[in-house]
């Protein structure tokens, strides 16, 4: 059964058009490929995309790629029978069946390792899957959703994403700029949140001071949406009044006022800034990677690259 659709809160251009794509988008079978910085909505969109279309009323499976160790990946997506290595006690099927006739979200595309994308790349176009360990493919429908928080054009200039299998994933791409690039939503999307959070959290609607919303306002976002109804649950809960005042909208200072070095490339930058977070932990990958909100494997592909001198 489809999830029960959420509202979507859209005031900014960006945002209205992609809304306003969605039932179009949605009765097409086409692969669609979902880019934007984490927390900009891309899961909420690919739900809201499945719930349009013809499918709504079959399986919407999500993989989270980055979280699938390598060992169990190939199964995980594909299936296996019994007894088709040690371990697989019992014939299992994968989330492409499972998915059958409905939408399965690869979250994370980019953290499917190479091996297993050249498979992958066989499926989509085959449309039909193998068990490991089975002697027959099964035919399946299903529509693709993928998404990425990474610029793709640097993953596949690293290596982290076949090009082949990029395009067969990106029939209709659809982008979700950050928050401080919509800043029409960021208060619309606070009153959703104000009376949605009072609610469930069983107090009487807040309101913020015109400081408090100015304050939302000069606010970068890095973790945008997601950021956002966090910092507002835990204003909502702290305060003791009905009034948000802006000492308890707990955000991170320095992103207040970014002051980035210009003239660098993309790739540059992100290179530097991986190198320092690495430095400032001592070296440390599983801290690293935890900092900068990436998988040990994405990190681990990213320094192996710096230091074979890859951009
Ligand atoms: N336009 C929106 N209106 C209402 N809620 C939203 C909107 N966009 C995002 N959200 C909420 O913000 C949170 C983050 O959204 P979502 O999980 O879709 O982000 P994501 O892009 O998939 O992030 P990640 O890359 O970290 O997986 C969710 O709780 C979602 O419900
Ligand atoms: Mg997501």
């Amino acid at each position: 059964m489809a999830p029960h659709p959420q509202r979507i809160i859209s005031e900014s251009p960006s945002m209205k058009k992609i809304l306003a794509d969605i039932p179009n988008i949605a009765l097409s079978h086409a692969n669609i490929f979902i880019t934007g910085e984490t927390g900009t909505g891309k899961e909420v969109i690919a739900q809201a995309i499945h719930s349009h279309s013809a499918r709504s009323q079959c399986p919407f499976i999500k993989v989270n790629c980055a979280a699938v160790p390598d060992t169990l990946i190939e199964s995980e997506f594909f299936g296996h029978e019994k007894g088709s290595f040690t371990g697989a006690n019992a014939q299992h099927r994968g989330r492409f069946e499972l998915a059958d006739s409905g939408t399965l979200l690869l979250d994370e595309v980019t953290e499917i390792p190479l091996l297993l994308q050249a498979k992958l790349l066989r499926v989509v176009q085959e449309q039909e899957v193998e068990r490991i360990g089975g002697t027959s493919p099964i035919k399946i429908d299903v529509r693709l959703i993928s998404t990425s928080n990474h610029g793709i054009s640097s993953a596949i200039n690293q290596k982290l994403l076949r090009e082949d299998l990029y395009y067969r994933l990106n029939v209709i791409p659809i982008h979700l700029l950050p928050l401080r690039d919509r800043v029409e939503d960021i208060l619309p999307l606070t009153d959703y949140y104000l009376e949605k959070m009072c609610h469930q959290n069983g107090r009487p609607l807040k309101t913020l001071t015109a400081d408090a919303r100015q304050k939302l306002l000069d606010y970068q976002w890095p973790g945008n949406v997601r950021e956002l109804a966090n910092v507002l649950e835990r204003a909502i809960i702290m305060s003791p009044s009905t009034t948000i005042t802006p000492d308890l909208l707990l955000i991170d200072q320095h992103s207040l006022k970014p002051s980035l070095p210009i003239g660098l490339s993309l790739e540059q930058l992100e290179q530097q800034f991986i190198l320092q977070t690495f430095e400032a932990c001592q070296g440390n990958r599983k801290k690293t990677a935890t900092q900068l909100g990436i998988s040990l494997r994405t990190l681990a592909t990213k320094l192996k690259n710096y230091a074979l001198g890859f951009k």
